[in-house]
Formats: C-alpha cells, sequence, structure tokens
C-alpha cells in the first residue's frame, strides 16, 4: 500500500486490507476536498464528486456483500448510512451543477468538503469499525467465498 494520509489514525483500520485500502483511498479524495473548495478549485471538485460515485458505486457494494456474506446483524442501519450518503453528495451535486455563480459553486464545495469530512470519520468510526470483530468470519467460508484470508 502507498503512503498513507496524514491525518488517517491507526484505529480507522479493520485489519482487511481489501477494505482498508478503499478506505484509505477515499480517504485521501476527502482530504482533498476542502483546499480545492477554499481555492475555488472545481477541476478537483469535479473529480472529488466522480470519486464518490465510484466509491459509493464500488465500495459500498463490496461491504455490504461481506455484511451478508458474514451475517453482519447491523447490515440495515449500515446500508442506511451509505444511502444517507448517496442522497447528500447527489443533493451538492446538482446544487452544484446549477450554482448560478462562481460565489455559489464555491459555497457549495464548501459544504459538500465539510459534508465529506465529518461522514466519512464519523461512519468509518461508528458503522464501518463494527465489522471488524465480524471479519473473522470470512476466514471459515469456502475459499470461493474467501476474500483474501
Ligand atoms: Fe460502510
Ligand atoms: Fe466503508
Amino acid at each position: 500500500m502507498e503512503a498513507t494520509p496524514t491525518l488517517w489514525h491507526e484505529e480507522m483500520r479493520l485489519d482487511y486490507p481489501p477494505l482498508d485500502e478503499e478506505h484509505v483511498d477515499f480517504f485521501k479524495t476527502v482530504m482533498k476536498a476542502a483546499p480545492a473548495a477554499s481555492s475555488a478549485d472545481f477541476k478537483t471538485m469535479d473529480k472529488v464528486f466522480l470519486k464518490c460515485y465510484d466509491y459509493a458505486r464500488n465500495h459500498f457494494a463490496h461491504e455490504e456483500d461481506i455484511m451478508e456474506r458474514i451475517d453482519f446483524p447491523d447490515m440495515e442501519e449500515h446500508m442506511k448510512s451509505h444511502q444517507m450518503f448517496i442522497k447528500h453528495i447527489s443533493d451538492f451535486r446538482v446544487a452544484y451543477e446549477n450554482a448560478k455563480t462562481l460565489e455559489d459553486k464555491q459555497r457549495v464545495s464548501i459544504h459538500t468538503a465539510e459534508f465529506l469530512e465529518v461522514w466519512f470519520v464519523g461512519h468509518l468510526m461508528s458503522r464501518d469499525r463494527l465489522l471488524k470483530p465480524y471479519l473473522v468470519r470470512l476466514r471459515n467460508l469456502p475459499p470461493r467465498m474467501n476474500y483474501h484470508l
């Protein structure tokens, strides 16, 4: 794995490399949002939005598939938090695209960056972290269902 971003801390690790790598990778995007928003760097903000959709499509699907296979008890609440992320990002994206002035676009970017930071750290520490003790169950699945363990 390449160097992890500076604000990352070890309690955010699930000790399960496939998910940890996706989290670290998205965290890098989250960390790019605030400086991009404050300098009105909309080229980077466009990439941040694309990466959010990519994260929702790939990472959430990956995590939800694992939760299903290991009979994770909190799956419903966890999926609600994923849905909440998709809803917020979609709303921000619509406001961003429809902004009438550059000031408006920057204001939406700042709110998006704030949401990303709060949601990402909050979700990882309160939801994703609950998965940690259950991930050991993956070791007991038949090989074709075995996720790199
Ligand atoms: Fe999650
Ligand atoms: Fe996650």
